[in-house]
């Protein structure tokens, strides 16, 4: 999957993501078995070096803090409550696909339970690549749940297999990133929450 249709990367809500983001949301948005496996995967992959969390919030889900951990999101509150979190940058991502960071910043970069709200991942995920070192990972993990009225219409007409096809597709067209990996880490059907993972290393 490399072509998107037409409408895709619409959304029912198209209002300014600041408003639907002001009010503060101290919440967890998957369970503790899915949280558990997000830090377990951080782990695997060795993820403890310069850091950013893309689309963040006041938790960061991993086991131990990374060496030095930026949070970019969309509420101030949230991201200064990020226990793990040396710094947070304010930023939306829709309005502004270029990241506020100079090339080569970080050794790795995440995002979790929040790519489908993206309306221009492909110009994102190619951008993460220029503030990632050469070689450095961006980790991307969800769910079977989103707030639909901010999720793009292309995710929520599809299934959670397809949802690791469609952000496989979003490194293959940045141009930007080795062959992706996708991994199920709590397999769906358990009556818990699934989790997913699709990463790849910046070329
Ligand atoms: C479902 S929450 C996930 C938060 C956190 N990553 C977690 O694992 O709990 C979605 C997050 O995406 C962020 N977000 C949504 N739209 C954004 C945008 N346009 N630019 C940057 N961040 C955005 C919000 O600030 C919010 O924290």
């Amino acid at each position: 999957m490399t072509d998107f249709p037409a409408g895709f990367f619409e959304r029912q809500d198209e209002g300014a993501d600041a408003a639907f983001y002001g009010p503060d949301r101290f919440v967890t948005h998957i369970d503790d078995g899915a949280i558990a496996a997000v830090g377990t995967l951080y782990a695997d992959l060795g993820v403890t070096g310069r850091v950013v969390d893309l689309m963040s919030s006041w938790v960061s889900h991993f086991d131990d803090p990374p060496e030095h951990l930026t949070v970019l999101g969309m509420n101030r509150r949230e991201l200064d409550g990020n226990p793990m979190a040396t710094e947070g940058v304010v930023h939306d991502l829709n309005a502004d696909p270029t990241l506020p960071f100079p090339d080569d910043s970080f050794d790795d970069a995440v995002c979790c339970v929040s790519v489908d709200y993206l309306t221009r991942p492909i110009e994102v995920f190619a951008d993460v690549a220029r503030v990632l070192r050469p070689g450095g990972r961006l980790v991307t993990t969800f769910s079977n749940r989103c707030f639909p009225t901010k999720a793009i219409r292309g995710w929520l007409a599809n299934d959670d297999e397809a949802h690791c096809r469609i952000v496989t597709a979003y490194f293959e067209s940045s141009g930007r990133f080795e062959p992706a990996t996708v991994d199920v880490r709590v397999p769906p059907g358990r009556g818990v929450d699934p989790l997913y993972a699709v990463w790849a290393a910046s070329t």
